[in-house]
């Protein structure tokens, strides 16, 4: 392991933590899966009523942790207004304004409007790694000035602030693809991550948990929480403001994210049924991927690197994967019978395509129960064959990433799902 740190001269103790991890298919081992709450005798409506709940319930003892309550107050302030890529949508920027105990924090949402819908529009909405000015060239966009936090270790490129500053504008365009999402007839929402939680070691004083947890709860072993909650609770402020919008229509809201935010789109998804559709975009570890598969990322690289995204005593079970007493099909089947959408890339090993693919289908009884099908097969798809029925995988050619290729699928399954 791993071609995706190749580059990186760790030190011999990280080094033997990423030694520990497997990435060769004929050294996985058996594995059986923590069953999935769900049998013949079960109807989709109780489900819903009790077996939801405690798979929720579940996720918020072993990993992600609590979700905090809707604030006290919530206000929305249209900051600016526009027309974009001639003409082609209305530029709607929103302030969600956020107060709790007294305290305030401001979520700067981007919105574009598809002009001459005609009716009520879907929306794709996800968080932002890099600012809002990073996800189109647009030059429309505010640039939200930021003090960058300075890295806990300059030698490695994680656990780094690195938004994009003004010149940086539509670095990752590519990853968004937004006129062609605006000219399929979607709406686009975005948040920057760093708005809800920044995501660094130190980001806990400047985050929406600041209103709910005083800084020596965050800093105890008792701390029941971590930032993918905090990013979920942004996503349901989001959520929020976009029912308001008289141009969006409210029930087909899909949520979408990569990676670290593909994780949080799932734990979004799970907790709030006001989502239509969960997107997963190479989430990998904590995301998409069964930690019971010993394949890819482990529970110990992932908390070296980003213990804060996680509930303090996710830790005990550090190496000791295998013992975890849920695993993340059945986060998916929290999700049933709404629509899910899992992508993976083939190169993206890290990330454990076939894991994410095996708990998709480990999820699928879940939407069975319901006279759906999920996921629809067991067999692994070859590379660029959009496979499932309510939940749909597709497996692109390539490394870790969110190209316009994976827009593509996506809204074609999207199109005839949720339109
Ligand atoms: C790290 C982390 C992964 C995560 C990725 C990302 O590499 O270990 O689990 O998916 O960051 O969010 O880019």
């Amino acid at each position: 392991m791993t071609k995706r740190f190749a580059n990186e001269n760790f030190p011999p103790e990280i080094q033997e933590k990423a030694e520990r991890m497997n990435t060769d298919e004929s050294k996985v081992p058996f594995y059986e899966l923590p069953g999935l709450p769900v049998s013949d005798h079960i109807s989709g409506s109780e489900f819903q009523t009790r077996i939801r709940s405690r798979i929720i319930a579940a996720f918020e003892k072993y990993m992600y942790g609590i979700v905090p309550p809707r604030c006290e107050e919530l206000v929305f302030e249209t900051t600016s207004e526009g027309m974009a890529f001639n003409g082609l949508a209305l530029r709607r920027e929103v302030d969600i304004i956020c107060r709790h105990n007294g305290m305030e924090r401001i979520l700067h949402m981007l919105t574009y409007l598809p002009c001459n819908a005609g009716k009520k529009v879907p929306v794709f909405f996800g968080l932002n790694f890099k600012g809002n000015h990073g996800i189109t060239h647009d030059p429309g966009v505010t640039f939200h000035a930021f003090e960058r936090y300075a890295p806990v270790n300059p030698d490695s490129r994680r656990q780094a602030d690195d938004r994009l500053d003004e010149s940086g504008r539509g670095g990752v365009a590519g990853r968004w693809d937004v006129e062609n999402v605006l000219k399929r007839g979607y709406a686009v929402a975005t948040i920057c991550y760093f708005d809800i939680y920044p995501d660094v070691p130190a980001g806990f004083e400047k985050s929406i948990m600041r209103m709910y947890y005083t800084p020596e709860q965050w800093n105890s072993p008792e701390r029941d929480t971590g930032a993918i909650s905090a990013w979920v609770w942004g996503i349901q402020r989001g959520l929020d403001y976009l029912e308001t919008v008289p141009e969006i229509d409210s029930q087909k809201i899909a949520v979408h994210g990569h990676s670290r935010l593909g994780k949080t789109a799932l734990w979004a998804g799970a907790v709030d049924q006001r989502i239509a559709l969960t997107v997963s975009n190479c989430s990998g570890t904590c995301g998409a991927k069964l930690c019971h598969r010993h394949f890819g990322e482990d529970f110990e690289w992932i908390h070296y690197w980003n213990s804060h995204w996680f509930r303090t005593d996710f830790e005990q079970y550090i190496c000791r994967d295998l013992e975890f007493p849920i695993d993340q099909h059945m986060l998916m089947a929290a999700i049933a019978p709404r629509l899910l959408y899992v992508a993976s890339g083939s190169l993206d090993e890290y990330a454990d395509p076939r894991g994410e693919f095996e708990a998709a289908v480990a999820a699928s009884p879940a939407w069975r129960i319901s006279g759906g099908s999920g996921i629809g097969t067991t067999t692994f798809p070859e590379c660029g064959k959009l496979v499932g029925s309510e939940i749909g995988y597709y497996l692109r050619r390539g490394e870790h990433d969110f190209t316009p290729e994976n827009w593509k699928v996506l809204m074609d399954f999207a199109d005839t799902r949720l339109k």
